[in-house]
């Protein structure tokens, strides 16, 4: 069997099940409790990965904020906090945004093998480019985090790499926000693309948990027989 990490996927979707509007802004769904929440999460994982395209659009800091969540975390103490991670096919990243120059961490880009020269050329200074194959396949990126001392994955989008994540059978939970209002938009992002998925009517992934926050429901999915594991 291959070692990939314990991999924990989040999403905050709408009542109709959209991660985000069409709009230039970024779309609040969460709430200062659900923030908390996330945050001790985020401590508890060795790294955090989302796609390129939540890197363009939401600017994501991807940083433990809480002082005493950072104290609690492992990956705190060992490298300063969770490794970021990042996946690219055509490695269209700005060097200056939150997720390359927000942190001491360690960033990673895992990128698709024709576009590696010239994404190291453009991000040598700030992320160490990772030639990903071709095309970029998450269950290579999972097994390469592993072999790089990564245990406990957190996956917080968008809907392109939860996608992935949900259909190859990589993910052991799933913590899914439900926010009480519709977007109704088209140009937004659903929560997943349609794919392959592990589970459907025949097979029912089990709810774990159903935590209230606030006006917010965290529902919370065993995905794999390694759930609650780490
Ligand atoms: N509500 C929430 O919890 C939440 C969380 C995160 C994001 N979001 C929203 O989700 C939206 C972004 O989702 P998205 O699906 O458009 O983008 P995404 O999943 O964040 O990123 C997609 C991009 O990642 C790269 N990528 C993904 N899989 C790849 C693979 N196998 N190989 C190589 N590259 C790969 C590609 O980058 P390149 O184009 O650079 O090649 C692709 O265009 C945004 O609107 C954001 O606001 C919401």
């Amino acid at each position: 069997m291959v070692d990939r990490p314990y991999t924990v996927l989040s999403a905050g979707m709408s009542l109709d099940g959209y991660l985000d509007d069409g709009s230039d802004e970024r779309l609040i769904l969460s709430n200062d409790a659900d923030l908390d929440r996330v945050d001790a999460v985020r401590a508890s994982c060795d790294a955090i990965l989302v796609g390129a395209g939540t890197v363009r659009k939401d600017n994501p800091r991807l940083l433990v904020r809480d002082p005493a969540h950072l104290e609690a975390s492992p990956a705190h103490r060992r490298t300063g906090g969770p490794v970021k991670v990042t996946v690219t096919a055509h490695g269209d990243l700005d060097p200056c945004t939150a997720f390359f120059s927000a942190g001491d961490t360690d960033k990673l880009v895992y990128c698709a093998s024709p576009a590696v020269a010239t994404t190291r050329h453009r991000l040598h200074a700030v992320a160490q480019v990772v030639d990903g194959g071709d095309p970029v396949r998450m269950a290579r990126v999972s097994e390469d985090l592993h072999r790089r001392g990564v245990r406990r994955l957190l996956v917080e989008g968008g809907a392109t790499v939860l996608t992935q994540f949900l259909t190859e059978d990589l993910a052991d939970e799933l913590h899914l926000v439900v926010a009480p209002f519709f977007v109704g938009d088209p140009r937004g992002r659903r929560f997943v693309d349609d794919g392959p998925f592990p589970f459907d009517s025949g097979r029912r992934a089990r709810l774990a948990d159903v935590t209230r926050l606030g006006d917010v429901v965290l529902l919370r999915y065993a995905l794999s027989d390694r759930f609650g594991a780490t």
